[in-house]
Parts: C-alpha cells; structure tokens; sequence
C-alpha cells in the first residue's frame, strides 16, 4: 500500500520529534518515498541533518529559504505528496492547521495540501484536553483529517495521562487507511476470528496447534482498510497489534464458541479463520500432574464446531466464510466441510504445499463458493489473499443483500 507512495511528514516541536525518525524508517523500509518539513520548533529537537540522512532528501524548513526541489516550495511539496501525515503534532500546529494559518511551511503546505491528512497529536495531557484543543481537533476531524489518538502513560513533561504520540505502527496503518481511496466494505461489521486455541490439560500444560494468526490478522487488518467495522476474536499469538478494532482474546475453543456465537448476530460477514481445537481434556487438572511408572492417557472430548453452529443459525443476508486446512484430499475434504457448516465460501489450504499453511508469511488459497464454483488463487502474500477473500465475500453479501 505505501510501497511507491510519496509521504509528506509534517515534525512540530514535541520532544516526540525524535520518535519521527522511526516513522521514517518504518516507511522508508516499506518502500516510501519521504519528504519531512520541519518548524523551528522541531529543530529544537532533532536536526535536519538526521531527518535528511534517514530520507535522501533535503528537508524543507523556513517559509523563504532558498528554493530546493520546487518552484514554489510549498505548493510543489503539497502537490507531490500522495499523504501528509504530521507527526508530532502539538497543541499549537493543531490550532494553525484548524484555523488556517500559513505562517511557516508546516502550515502553509498543509492549506495547500488536497491530499488525505493523517494528524497524530503529542503533548501534555491539560493541553490536549483543553477545549480549545478538543475543538481544533474535532474540527480538523470534520473536514476529512483522520486523527491517530495520543495514548496514555507517563509522559516525558512526569505527567500520567493521554498525549504520548501513539505508536510507530498505528500511525502507520492510519497512513496505509488514507492512501486507500476504495472502501468497499464501509457500513459493513466484520467478524473474524485468528490464532490457534489453548485446551488446558492442567495449570502448566496444554494442547494446542501451529497456528501463527497470520491469516486471521491479515484479514482483519485488510478488512480495515477497506472500511469495515472489525471485531476480532483472537487465540494467543505472538504477532505486532492489531488495526483498531473490537479486539476479544481468548484462549480455549469454548472461550472462543461463546464469544463468537455472542458476536455473530450483529456482524454481516463472519470469517473463521481460526485453527480451534477439535478436541479438549476431559478433566483439567486442578495441580500439575506428576509423572508415574507407565504411559499416560489423556480422556479427551470434542469442543463445539463453532463454523457449523454459525451455520446452522446463519441469518438471512449473513455471509459466513471458512477456512479448510489439509495435509491431503484438498478439494474432497474442503467441498465437504462448505457444504456441511453451511458456509457461503470455504478458503482452503493445502498445509504440505511450500509457502502456505501455518506460521509462513504466504498463502496459496482454492476458494470454493457454495454453488459449486472454485477458483485457485496464486501464491500469494497473507496480505494479497485476505484481500481476494475479502472482495469474494463482499460480493457475496451484495448478491445476498440486493433486491
Ligand atoms: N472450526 C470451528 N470450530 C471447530 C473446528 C473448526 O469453527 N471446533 C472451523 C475453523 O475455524 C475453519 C473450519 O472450521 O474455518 C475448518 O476447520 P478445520 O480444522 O480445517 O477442519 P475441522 O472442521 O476441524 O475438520 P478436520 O479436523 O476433520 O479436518
């Protein structure tokens, strides 16, 4: 999404200025190219001459200096870009920007700026919730600025409270929100679900599967992008955080049946994408259990097949999509488990095929549509397939929900 794409970075006078050089590296490494503006504020902070080595490029500073790149500074940095994200912004940007002003570069390549804006907001908590601050932001809001929200925690002024520059990652997926002009699944709620589950065998053991929740998490960070409402029930996974969604973690197959049946009736599209447990320890330990002479067995019991029960209470207009993980008999096996469930799409994956399956960063899909239809996608990233997917399913809901 960014790999191409020209980023305007707009860096005011915060001590989060520093915290812009990793913005830039981040973007720069997913293939960006980045041009930074500073205010004298922010020079205060970090120097040009870092910002200027990060990106390649001469970083544009006072309102009449010497023209670098453009005839009119300003205005070609403003027509250039693709996005411009300020980041920091302080309370005094965000006040110039609201009302207009163009007394510096920062301000006046924003007024000249048509592009989507990406404001994320650093400064002491008063500030930013002095009304006078509410109220730019909130006005900036309405004219189109997406607003990446300051988090809480100890701030660098030994205040406690909301105006930490949110985090490299959330700045840039709102960045990666902006540059993505379609939003196909806008008004629509989203259910998926990742990860593997946990079946507790006793306080220190458990039985659970390979599942990464690369897939699950591509698909609710795609679903975002474009537009959907995203709840997502996730098992333990080790992976970086989610997009800004309804996030629900569990960690059993039973957790995750109750809070999914709770979840599904008001979603339109529900995809499980999870690798949940088919089976669960009779009896969970109440101590660890202590090894004696002779083998062990364990007494297990099978855990709700959360798919079918969504099948079986699937509400006229809902989509339910499945995801089918086999080691043989791909088509057989997926047909069958569509049709079973009552799924209206089955992404089925072949886990012996190299470069699909659990833990990889790639996925190779057969979709299989509940009236017969297939198609065999590529080899693929995560990314790319949830994206396939997500439009698959959306036109299934348009066909479902049109008179
Ligand atoms: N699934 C589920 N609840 C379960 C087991 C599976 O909701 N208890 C869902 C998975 O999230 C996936 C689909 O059912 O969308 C198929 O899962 P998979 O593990 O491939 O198949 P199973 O139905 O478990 O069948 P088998 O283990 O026999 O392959």
């Amino acid at each position: 999404m960014v790999e191409g794409k020209k980023v305007l970075l707009g860096i005011s006078g915060s001590i989060a200025a520093y915290l812009a050089c990793d913005l830039v590296r981040r973007l720069i490494k997913a293939g960006a190219q980045v041009q930074v503006i500073m205010t004298a504020g922010a020079k205060e902070f970090i120097t040009p001459l870092t910002l200027q080595t990060l990106t390649g490029r001469p970083v544009i500073q006072g309102l009449f200096d010497e023209v670098k790149q453009w005839d009119v500074e300003h205005v070609g940095a403003a027509q250039w870009a693709d996005v411009f994200v300020i980041a920091p912004a302080t309370a005094n940007v965000m006040a110039k920007l609201a009302r207009g002003l163009a007394d510096d570069s920062l301000s006046a390549t924003f007024l000249a700026c048509t592009k989507p804006k990406v404001i994320a907001p650093a400064m002491n908590t008063a500030m930013y919730e002095n009304p006078a601050t509410r109220e730019n932001e909130a006005l900036l809001k309405k004219r189109g600025c997406l607003i990446v929200e300051p988090q809480s925690g100890l701030l660098a002024c030994g205040d406690t409270g909301k105006g930490k520059l949110a985090d490299t990652d959330l700045i840039f997926q709102h960045i990666e929100y902006a540059l993505q002009k379609e939003k196909p699944l806008q008004g629509i709620s989203l259910l998926v679900t990742a990860g593997p589950t946990r079946e507790t065998i006793d306080p220190v053991r458990f039985i659970s599967n390979l599942s990464s929740g690369r897939m699950g998490y591509a698909i609710a960070y795609q679903a975002w992008l474009l537009g959907a409402e995203v709840t997502l029930v996730s098992g333990p996974v080790d992976l970086p955080p989610p997009p800004p969604c309804r996030m629900i973690n569990v960690n059993s197959a039973a957790e995750m049946a109750a809070a999914v049946l709770q979840a599904a009736p008001s979603a339109q599209i529900i995809i499980k994408a999870a690798a949940v447990a088919d089976y669960t320890p009779k009896i969970k330990a109440q101590h660890k259990i202590k090894k004696q002479e002779g083998e062990l067995s364990l007494e297990l019991t099978r855990t709700t097949d959360i798919l079918a029960a969504l099948g079986q209470q699937k509400q006229p207009g809902q989509v339910l999509v499945g995801f089918a993980a086999e080691t043989e008999g791909l088509l057989e096996h997926a047909k069958a488990k569509l049709i079973k469930k009552n799924a209206d799409l089955l992404a089925a994956n072949d886990l012996t095929s190299p470069g699909s399956g659990f833990g990889v960063a790639t996925n190779q899909l057969l979709l299989l549509w509940a009236d017969g239809k297939s198609r065999e996608l590529a080899l693929m990233t995560k990314e790319e397939a949830a994206r396939q997917l997500l439009l698959a399913a959306r036109e299934i809901w348009q066909n479902k929900n049109t008179i």
